[in-house]
């Protein structure tokens, strides 16, 4: 399967930056196409700098963007929230849902989380889910326990006809840490996520399930060729074109 190597830029810089940091993405891997053949690329701009994003890559619609989240309601009286259906507007590829950054500070539940995905998947845009533990969570033995309840209660359903949704596992201590996950634990993981999907899609082969916490070109190789491992989702590395592009050459 083809990998995706996504970037999250979350709430990170100013319009001159994003501009910058799109335009160099795109110079570099027009420069280094192969890249492309191996990795799916998609960028997660603030959503305010969508538009500047999207007028780059008209020229170079290979690269995907999405946002880094969506309201739960379809319109109406929500003062602050953007719809799936301004996001399908907007030409996203994509939406991440549940990041634990919205679990943490926003309030984002998976039931939330599962509302979300539906009305996503009714636009035609593909959800990326996050999971993960907490550090306490992965001490006390639960890592398995809590992501599976996540995923129980997350994954919209989806009979019949395959859908397109991500999973990104992200354990919550190694976001924005340095720290990263041991191989063995992530591929033990992605394994319990595959086989739990099963229950849940049509094709649960077919699923992307990303690797997210402290991706960086130094543990790149290693955490990309983990079974079940199709991609990553990058935060603090995303930010610099050399970095980022560095984590997809790996794919
Ligand atoms: P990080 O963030 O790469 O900075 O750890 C990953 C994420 O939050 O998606």
């Amino acid at each position: 399967m083809k990998k995706l190597i996504a970037g999250n830029w979350k709430m990170n810089g100013n319009r001159t930056m994003v501009r910058t940091l799109i335009s160099e993405v795109v110079n570099a891997l027009d420069a280094e196409q192969r890249i492309l053949d191996r990795a799916d690329i998609a960028v997660f701009p603030p959503a305010l700098y969508l538009s500047d994003v999207r007028h780059t890559l008209y020229g170079f619609p290979v690269i995907s963007f999405g946002m880094q989240d969506i309201s739960e309601y379809e319109d109406g009286a929500y003062t602050g929230d953007i719809s799936a259906s301004m996001a399908a507007d907007a030409a996203c590829t994509y939406v991440i849902l549940g990041h634990s950054e919205r679990r943490q500070y926003h309030g984002e539940t998976n039931e939330k989380v599962k509302l979300k995905a539906e009305l996503l998947l009714a636009e035609d845009i593909t959800p990326i889910i996050c999971v993960g533990e907490t550090e306490s969570e992965r001490e006390m033995g639960n890592a398995l326990k809590v992501v599976g309840e996540q995923l129980e209660s997350c994954i919209p359903v989806i009979k019949n006809n395959y859908r397109d949704i991500v999973v990104a596992y992200e354990p919550v201590w190694a976001i924005g840490t340095g720290k990263t996950a041991l191989p063995e634990d992530i591929r033990v993981m992605h394994q319990f996520i595959r086989e739990k999907l099963e229950d849940k899609v049509p094709d649960a082969s077919k699923v992307r399930i990303l690797y997210g916490g402290s991706m960086k070109p130094e543990n790149a190789a290693e955490i990309l060729h983990i079974q079940n491992v199709d991609g990553g989702l990058i935060g603090g590395a995303s930010l610099k074109t050399d970095t980022f592009l560095a984590i997809a050459r790996e794919a």
